[in-house]
Parts: C-alpha cells; sequence; structure tokens
C-alpha cells in the first residue's frame, strides 16, 4: 500500500506558540515531529497583535495580575493555575528576550530604556509587552530561527492530522496515546505517526463561526481528536468575541487590536457619540464580553452594520509609530485612521474552554498532552483577559516539555499501528456538499450561538448539527478524505460540543449571555463533557 510509518520520541500537532515552545524546551536528547497543516507560520500565533500580559512593571505584581484575571474571569478561573502561570510570566519574557525577541522600548526622563507596556480591556495598569501591534509575528519567527538549530525537530508542513491512535483503539490494554494519523497534503496519501508522547498543540476553534478574527487554521482539529480519543473536554461555551474587528467586504478576518484602545480610542455610534459610558465605568477598557455586548446591543438597536473605532485624535505620529500594521492595512483598504474613524463589527476570536488538562498540559490520556488554546487549563475562566493567552501557550509548553522529561515511558515493542485503509471508499464526486455543509454550520453557530443566546436557540442549533454531522459520517464512510472534510468534521463536533457545554449552562456569566437565564447563578461551575468511552 506503500504508506509511510514515522516514528519519534515525541509527536507536536501544531506549529505555533504553544508547539514551538515546547520542543525548544525539550532536552536535544528527544527525537520530534512537528506537525502543521499549512505552512509552519500559518495558525494564530501569527497574527497577534496586542502583546503578552506579565508582571514588568515596578509598579506591577503577581497578585494584581493575578487579581485582574480572576475578575475578568467572572468566577471560573482555577485561583492555583492563575497564580501558577502569572509567577512564571516574567521568567517566560526574559527567555524570549534571550532568544531576540525585540520588544518595543521606550526613553525614560533619565535616558535609560525600558520595555514599552501598553494597557487593554480588564488590566487595572499598563502591562503588556509588546512589538508595535506585531507581537505575534516576532515571537513566532525568532522561535522558528531558533529552531532551523534543533537537529532533533523534524517539521512537516501541510499534514493534516486526522485522528490519534491509543493502545485501545488497537485491541491492547490501557489508554495510552501512541501516535497519530495525518493526511500528507502533497501525496494525499495518510501517514502513520508513533510517538511516545503526544501533544496537541493546535489552536482554538473559532472558525466554526462565520465571522471570525482566526486564520483558517483555527478549526478545532485538537480538541475533537482527543473527545474522539477519549477525553473530557470542557467550557466550550465560552467563545470570546472580540470586540473590534474591521468591517470591510475586502478584508478577511482583520483585528483592530484592543490596545488602540488602551492608548485611548473612542467606540462610536455612527451619528458620531461615544457609548460605552452606559454600559461599564471602565468605558472602552471594559474585559471584552462587556464591550462585545454592548457593540451587539447598539447595531441590533440601530439596525447598523457596524460601529466606529477613532483614535485620530492621538495624532498621526502616535499612531503610526504605536500601530503601524494597522495603519498600513487600513490605508490599503482606502481608511486612514489618523484622520477617520474606521468601522469595526465584533467577531469570534479565542476558545476559552478545550481539552481538560493539568498543571503539566496532561489530558486524560496516558502519554497524551494538550497546551495553547486548544486546551482548557482553567486560567480563563468565563472570559479570557487580553494577551493571557501567549502567556499561557508559553508557561504550559514549558511544564509540558519539564513534565515529559522527567516522564520516561517505554512502549511495548510489538505493537504494530494498522495502515490507513481507503480501499473501501472512493473520491468524492460531491465536495459541493463539504463547502455548503462548511457554510451552513458556521452561519447557524453564528445565529444561534453567538453573543446573545436563548435555549431555543441552542435547540435548534443542536438538531441541525446532528443532521450536519450524519451527513459527514457518511461521507467519511464513503469516500476518500481530504483536508477541507476533515475540518469540516472537526468543526461540527466542536459545534456540537460548544451548544451541550452553553446548554448546560442555565446561567449569564462572561462570553455565555442567554435571555432565558439573565442572571449569574450562585454556584460556581465548570461545563465538563466526558466522552462515553471515558471509563
Ligand atoms: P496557533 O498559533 O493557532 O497554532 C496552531 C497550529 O496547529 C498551527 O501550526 C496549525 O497549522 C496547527 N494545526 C491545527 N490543526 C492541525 C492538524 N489537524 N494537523 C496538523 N496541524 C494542525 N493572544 C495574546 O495573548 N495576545 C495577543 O496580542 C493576541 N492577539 C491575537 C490576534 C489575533 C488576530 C488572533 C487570531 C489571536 C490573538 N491572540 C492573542 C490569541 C493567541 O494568538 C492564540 O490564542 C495563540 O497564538 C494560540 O497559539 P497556539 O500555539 O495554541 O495555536
Ligand atoms: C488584541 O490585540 O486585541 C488581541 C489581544 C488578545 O487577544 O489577547
Amino acid at each position: 500500500m506503500n504508506q509511510f510509518v514515522n516514528e519519534s520520541d515525541v509527536l507536536v500537532i501544531g506549529s505555533g506558540a504553544a508547539g514551538m515552545t515546547l520542543a525548544l524546551h525539550l532536552n536535544r536528547k528527544f527525537s520530534v515531529s512537528m506537525l502543521c497543516k499549512d505552512k509552519p507560520m500559518e495558525g494564530s500565533t501569527y497574527y497577534a497583535q496586542g502583546g503578552v500580559a506579565a508582571v514588568l512593571g515596578e509598579y506591577d505584581s503577581v497578585s494584581s495580575h493575578v487579581a485582574d484575571t480572576l475578575d475578568v474571569g467572572a468566577g471560573l478561573c482555577n485561583p492555583e493555575i492563575v497564580a501558577f502561570t502569572v509567577k512564571q510570566s516574567t521568567k517566560i519574557i526574559n527567555w524570549l528576550v534571550e532568544l531576540g525577541v525585540n520588544f518595543d522600548k521606550k526613553v525614560e526622563r533619565d535616558g535609560s530604556t525600558a520595555f514599552h507596556l501598553t494597557k487593554e480591556g480588564g488590566h487595572s495598569h499598563r502591562r503588556v509587552i509588546h512589538a508595535a501591534d506585531a507581537t505575534g509575528k516576532e515571537i513566532a519567527l525568532t522561535l522558528s530561527e531558533h529552531l532551523k538549530s534543533r537537529n532533533n525537530v523534524r517539521l512537516f508542513p501541510k499534514y493534516v492530522a486526522v485522528d490519534l491512535v491509543t493502545k485501545d483503539s488497537l485491541g491492547l490494554r490501557g489508554k495510552d496515546c501512541i501516535g497519530a494519523y495525518a493526511l500528507n497534503l502533497k501525496t494525499k496519501k495518510v501517514e502513520i505517526f508513533k510517538a511516545k508522547y503526544v501533544v496537541i498543540a493546535s489552536g482554538g476553534a473559532s472558525k466554526v463561526y462565520q465571522y471570525t478574527s482566526n486564520p483558517d487554521t483555527a478549526s478545532g482539529d485538537g480538541i475533537a481528536m482527543c473527545w474522539r480519543a477519549g477525553c473530557r473536554v470542557g467550557n466550550l461555551e465560552f467563545n470570546q468575541f472580540h470586540p473590534t474587528c474591521l468591517f470591510h467586504p475586502n478584508a478577511k478576518s482583520f483585528l483592530i487590536s484592543e490596545s488602540l484602545r488602551g492608548e485611548g480610542a473612542h467606540l462610536l455610534l455612527p451619528n458620531g457619540e461615544r457609548f460605552m459610558h452606559k454600559y461599564d465605568e471602565r468605558k472602552e477598557l471594559a474585559p471584552r464580553d462587556i464591550v462585545a455586548r454592548a457593540i451587539d446591543h447598539e447595531m441590533k438597536k440601530l439596525g447598523c452594520n457596524s460601529v466606529f473605532l477613532d483614535i485620530s485624535h492621538k495624532g498621526e505620529k502616535f499612531v503610526r509609530k504605536h500601530f503601524p500594521n494597522i495603519f498600513s492595512r487600513c490605508l490599503e483598504l482606502g481608511i486612514n485612521i489618523t484622520t477617520e474613524p474606521m468601522p469595526i463589527v465584533p467577531a469570534a476570536h479565542y476558545t476559552c474552554g478545550g481539552v481538560v488538562i493539568d498543571k503539566n498540559g496532561k489530558t486524560d490520556l496516558p502519554g497524551l498532552y494538550a497546551i495553547g488554546e486548544s486546551s482548557f487549563s482553567g486560567l480563563h475562566g468565563a472570559n479570557r483577559m487580553a494577551s493571557n493567552s501567549l502567556l499561557e501557550c508559553m508557561v504550559f509548553a514549558k511544564s509540558a516539555a519539564e513534565h515529559i522529561e522527567n516522564n520516561p515511558r517505554v512502549l511495548p515493542e510489538k505493537y504494530r499501528i494498522p495502515l490507513w485503509d481507503d480501499t473501501q471508499v472512493v473520491s468524492s464526486d460531491e465536495e459541493i456538499t463539504v463547502s455548503h455543509n462548511w457554510r451552513e454550520l458556521r452561519a447557524l453557530m453564528w445565529d444561534y450561538v453567538g453573543i446573545v443566546r436563548t435555549d431555543k436557540r441552542l435547540q435548534r442549533a443542536r438538531r441541525r448539527i446532528k443532521v450536519l454531522q450524519q451527513e459527514i459520517e457518511d461521507h467519511y464512510s464513503n469516500y476518500r478524505i481530504s483536508s477541507d472534510f476533515l475540518e469540516l468534521r472537526n468543526l461540527a463536533c466542536v459545534a456540537d460540543l460548544m451548544v451541550r457545554c452553553a446548554l448546560q449552562r442555565q446561567e449569564s456569566r462572561g462570553l455565555h449571555f442567554t435571555l432565558d437565564y439573565p442572571n449569574q447563578s450562585e454556584e460556581l461551575r465548570n461545563s465538563i463533557l466526558t466522552p462515553s468511552s471515558f471509563n
């Protein structure tokens, strides 16, 4: 059948901040295979704008960063995990600086230089270190440059992981994860990747929504694969909508960083009036759930397609210095942000829930880790505080690497992962159904599982997703798999999990707002889903 079997100590699925940080922290004695389904840089990390939240300013402290994170998380953060993460923030930034990440600096009054810290929603003061408005690109390029000198790491671009392989799926005793199948997009063949440790670093699932700030890679593949393999997932109802994405027919998913508001930008109605003071005393710098809901409310009330964000009062020199990329992208689209407001709308941005993990990134299955946006660590609670995500990626990547090193695993000598059998299926002549179902799924998630929910809308979504999942299963049994089909299958799986979590939550909290239960309940509870194969 001419299939490849690749073998390494560690298989990392994803080459964003989480995957690359893990690979760089692992001892060189470990052989590492790193898969990414597109070009290595294509993922949310590369597009991150605002920066990384960390305790750096003289006036800042671990307790203040922890308190802000807990407050924004609306009661559901795990305080132990928040403290664990924030305590490591300074060290992680020092590590990035040592690697050569060029964060912005400012000149102090006495002539010395210090890092320029910006402010974002929910932070009680300036805490976000950044490289202008393209922090993710600077971090991603630096990490990938260092990976090039690691002979123990082999990168596999354009490989889409299909499913995990566990011992019990081979009829052996134990639930250990021992590898994965992945589709090589060049040969269109499925290959086997055997490994002692498998790390899911495949990012979030915001592509499940019609309008998103995320790149195409964010289709929740890792979350769906872990669920199918038998891991618990949690808090998937908390999908964060970023308040300010550019509203323009030619701007696919272009984010306007929250740091604009941190530096003084105002949100305006079409008639030029500010409105955030009606919703929260922190105005434009209230946590994202509050700002996104306020914009949604105003847009629905006025029947307008967008509201506006204005930073023109800060002057051209300031805007071009701090936001060079946003300035040039908007100018390309005919908007000069130094002289006029930009039209913005909220869009799906971040998956707060994911695969249940512990401090070391360990999932429920021995040998299987999940880190970064695909995981549910307990850091974000019901709403992630801005710029805490890159921090989480790097902190948990480091602790997972340490855990792998300190916990040797031996795989049984004689196991054999069966080759992928596609002899019983044919090439699809119905790919149109994949794109049709894809559009339908993303539109229904936007309409029924969006910023404002009701039980009726969620039930409607659930029924439609079930029908789509049946069609997807039929397709899977009869046709050869393609990258688009695999993404659709994973998006439908994650959409179903999101709706199930949302239906469990009979209250409004953080990012989950439902007209049927507008108040917060007294009970503090995560929404944990357990697969039937769990026990
Ligand atoms: P990603 O960086 O998304 O990487 C995922 C990787 O997994 C990719 O390599 C992809 O190819 C691979 N992959 C996925 N599925 C498969 C599969 N089936 N097989 C093989 N490979 C697969 N957070 C902050 O803290 N600060 C910010 O300023 C900030 N700004 C943001 C701006 C934008 C526009 C966006 C979209 C997000 C922003 N975020 C920010 C969030 C943050 O960037 C992400 O949460 C974080 O980068 C996720 O990193 P990750 O390593 O988990 O995943
Ligand atoms: C932004 O720059 O607004 C994104 C920050 C984040 O998502 O943390």
